[in-house]
């Protein structure tokens, strides 16, 4: 049941890119779709799709959450070609996030709700 859902979330997230499965309003959303906006085209297939697959966005690689599993507390996304400003309602919507790490990107702008994550503790940008 569980793999089905995930299965169907991975088909429709690979042939539909602008669908996701990501509940609406949950850290899992807006941090998919800071990726869907941010990930270069040139960057491997591979990487896109294992981000933006349907599968809970608290075991991807670079990602701590808190012990519910409801907020994202840490996110290490250092080198991964994420381009342009980070757009508003994604990442600035984190509210529990404490770590941030974007270093080595092509990271060109904040959001003005960037300045509403008042958890963070620790901000990685250089090599932008
Ligand atoms: C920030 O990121 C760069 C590149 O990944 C790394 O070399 C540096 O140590 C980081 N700085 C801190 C304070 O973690």
């Amino acid at each position: 049941m569980g793999f089905g859902i995930f299965g169907f979330c991975l088909v429709l997230t690979l042939f539909f890119k602008h669908l996701t499965c990501q509940q609406p309003n949950t850290d899992g959303f807006f941090v998919s779709e800071f990726l869907k906006k941010t990930i270069s085209s040139s960057y491997s297939t591979f990487s896109k799709s294992y981000y933006l697959s349907g599968s809970s966005y608290c075991s991807w690689q670079g990602v701590l959450c808190d012990a519910q599993k409801e907020h994202m507390v840490e996110f290490k996304a250092s080198g991964l070609g994420l381009f342009g400003p980070i757009p508003d309602n994604t990442i600035g919507k984190l509210n529990k996030l404490q770590s941030l790490d974007l270093s080595s990107n092509k990271i060109t702008g904040l959001p003005s709700d960037f300045w509403s994550l008042t958890s963070l503790k620790s901000l990685n940008l250089s090599s932008n």
